[in-house]
């Protein structure tokens, strides 16, 4: 069985005392033992404060991006082992915000992850198609190409601890949510994938996210697909009682 997961992606949102804030309001009704796993992902210079909010809960850390090299002279970057250093347990790679705004190729997405696998964090990493391409019908191939592209190379152990995040770049802070079959569709053509790419072993433990406008009244629905193992949020993790709604949604 996987165990659900969900992720809130707070994105470049939020000041210290809310960062502060909100993972308390969060770590405070996440019951240890529960039947989900949960993250936050704030803003990278808040993740030491968030660190010390969640301390002792069963809110995991997660940071939003890394870069691939170990350290050196790589101006502006944080290195996975920064990262784990702070407390973080997961990274979130490839989002499609970073793919489009900053040129992140599915060849860099594939070296972070490597790098992330290489000291412990689980990367969640981000794949999905664009408006233009799901009207082209091109939204398998975008999402086999970004899933080959990112995963090149991963043992099937290494596979097994990644999270991927199928998320429509059209249903992205749009409102505008993919129906649970459209979702389940690209979910379960991922799971083939990590059958034929991996093994069916891999395929059964990889946990799958979707992302895209997830809200507390559409999250039971979508994830009580049989594909779609948690959720990858964005605007609705910004509020305690949002987030904390589409939690209850993976339990019921
Ligand atoms: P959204 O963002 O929930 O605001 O649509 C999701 C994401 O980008 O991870």
């Amino acid at each position: 069985m996987r165990r659900p997961f969900i992720a809130g992606n707070w994105k470049m949102n939020l000041n210290r005392a809310d960062c502060v804030a909100l993972a308390r309001a969060v770590a405070e009704q996440v019951a240890a033992g529960g039947p989900v796993d949960v993250a936050v992902c704030p803003p990278s210079v808040y993740l030491d404060a968030v660190a010390q909010a969640i301390r002792g809960s069963a809110v995991g850390l997660g940071a939003q991006n890394m870069y691939f090299e170990g350290n050196g002279a790589f101006t502006g970057e944080l290195s996975a082992a920064m990262l784990l250093d702070v407390g973080c347990k997961y990274v979130i790679l490839g989002h499609s915000e970073r793919r489009a705004l900053l040129n992140e190729s599915d060849a860099v997405v594939n070296q972070k992850t490597k790098a992330a696998l290489a000291v412990g964090l689980i990367p969640i990493v981000c794949v999905g198609e664009t408006l233009a391409q799901r009207e082209g019908g091109q939204t398998r191939q975008v999402v086999t190409t970004q899933f080959d592209g990112s995963l090149a190379g991963l043992t099937n152990e290494q596979m097994s601890q990644v999270v991927i995040a199928y998320e429509p770049v059209w249903a992205i802070g749009t409102g505008k949510v993919a129906t649970p079959a459209q979702a389940e569709e690209v979910h379960a053509e991922l799971r083939q994938l990590l059958a034929s790419r991996f093994s069916p072993a891999v395929a059964e433990q990889v946990r799958l996210q979707y992302g895209g406008s997830v809200k507390p009244d559409n999250a039971a629905e979508l994830l009580s697909q049989p594909n779609i193992d948690g959720a990858l949020v964005g605007g609705a993790a910004l509020k305690a009682e949002s987030f904390l709604g589409i939690i209850a949604g993976a339990k019921a």
